[in-house]
């Protein structure tokens, strides 16, 4: 045997993996990743069909086809008043987690301390420290997952480079609100620290709430990467095309990593792309969509024994199971998916220490008649 040093030793394979090969062997309905199982727009399909048709199957400029970056910067300054400039200013991405990369290797040097909130979305703690950074998890509890500033302030020192934020929030589906953008703007005046805001879910807010994007305020957008995924938007999360926006200091560093990261990404996809997003009927109306899915997959849901935490946003419902079993969360997850068929992540893994708040999360970007099945058996529960 060759020795070899991990680079991650404690890195396993992803809960998600884990749940969904656990779903697939024991033929349970899968609500544990997070990927819709229906179609995304035939027309977007269609142009993707004709692209290739017309013989765009080359590289890609490096940065992104510019069509469809003046159409991402067209978008943010549309809905968040904010100029980022298609030039220099956003890069297209193989999905958000390329984009996370990234932007965390274009800033992370070894022994930078990163502020991550947890739950966290699994990519963040194995990038940092991959890149020789140290994870400062601070942990947020059920049911609200509110961040007290206060103790966050105390977390912040000379090494601190970073804070990375997720609204709306996998897997809780909290929302940051404009107290939250305030206590950030606070926090991060006169100092050197850098933000990444994943904005996977920017589209997906509800009960008239809205996105507080951090483009949307200067004192912030001036030191932060944002994040965002076409799979998520436009129901193709197996295209993984993303993109990330950032102030051009921010983001020359950025392409010098993407490009020998993918290069470029494909560019069939990224005409197509291009011109779906410049109609902005095709991306209005996608938090009514999902607001629908929520309020019918909660209403069927209030018919077992699990109790349902708030969700303002993302397609993630969390629910507790205290009337039920004290089981470990990872324990039930797995029984709820062999015995009685249906497929959830457990909470705690999206937690670096043992945390087990008894809480599943169930993905409701499923069809009606998917959901309606998945609650039938969970009322036999
Ligand atoms: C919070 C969050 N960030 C990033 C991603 C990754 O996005 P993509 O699939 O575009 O790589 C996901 C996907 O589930 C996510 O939930």
């Amino acid at each position: 045997m060759i020795p070899l040093i991990s680079k991650l030793p404690n890195v396993g394979t992803t809960i998600f993996s884990v749940m969904s090969q656990l779903a697939s062997e024991s033929n349970a309905i899968n609500l544990s990743q997070g990927f819709p199982d229906f179609e995304s727009s035939p027309l977007l399909i269609n142009l993707v069909n004709q692209q290739m048709i017309e013989g765009n199957n080359q590289y890609a400029p490096m940065p992104g086809l510019l069509a469809l970056r003046q159409s991402i910067a067209a978008k943010v300054n549309q809905l968040h008043l904010s100029d980022y400039n298609p030039e220099t200013e956003v890069t297209v991405t193989a999905g958000g987690t390329q984009a996370i990369f990234t932007a965390l290797s274009a800033v992370i040097q070894p022994n930078d301390e990163v502020i991550i909130f947890e739950p966290a979305y699994d990519c963040y703690s194995p990038t940092i420290k991959l890149l020789g950074g140290i994870v400062k998890a601070f942990e947020l509890s059920p049911p609200d997952y509110k961040i007290d500033w206060e103790m966050v302030k105390k977390l912040i020192n000379n090494r601190t480079r970073m804070i990375i934020l997720n609204s709306p929030h996998n897997p809780s589906g909290v929302i940051l609100d404009e107290e939250d953008i305030r206590q950030l703007i606070h926090i991060t005046a006169h100092s050197d620290l850098l933000i990444l805001s994943d904005e996977v879910y920017e589209h997906i807010i509800f009960d008239g709430n809205k996105h507080l994007s951090i483009a949307r305020y200067p004192e912030l957008r001036d030191r932060s990467f944002i994040i965002a995924s076409f799979g998520k938007l436009f129901h193709n999360t197996g295209w993984k095309v993303g993109y990330c926006i950032a102030p051009q200091w921010l983001m020359n560093e950025f392409r010098k990593i993407h490009q020998f990261i993918v290069f470029s990404v494909n560019t069939p996809m990224q005409h197509a792309l291009a011109s779906f997003l410049s109609d902005k009927n095709n991306y209005q109306g996608l938090s009514e969509f999902y607001q629908q899915k929520r309020n019918f997959f909660t209403g069927l849901m209030k018919e077992t024994r699990f109790d349902l935490l708030p969700c303002k946003g993302s397609y993630f419902q969390s629910v507790t199971y205290k009337q039920i079993t004290d089981e470990k969360d990872i324990d039930f997850a797995k029984r709820l998916t062999t015995e009685f068929g249906v497929a959830s992540i457990p909470v705690s893994a999206f937690y670096s220490r043992a945390n087990d708040h008894h809480v599943l999360r169930f993905c409701f970007a499923k069809k009606q008649e998917t959901l309606e099945k998945a609650v039938e058996r969970l009322r036999k529960v």
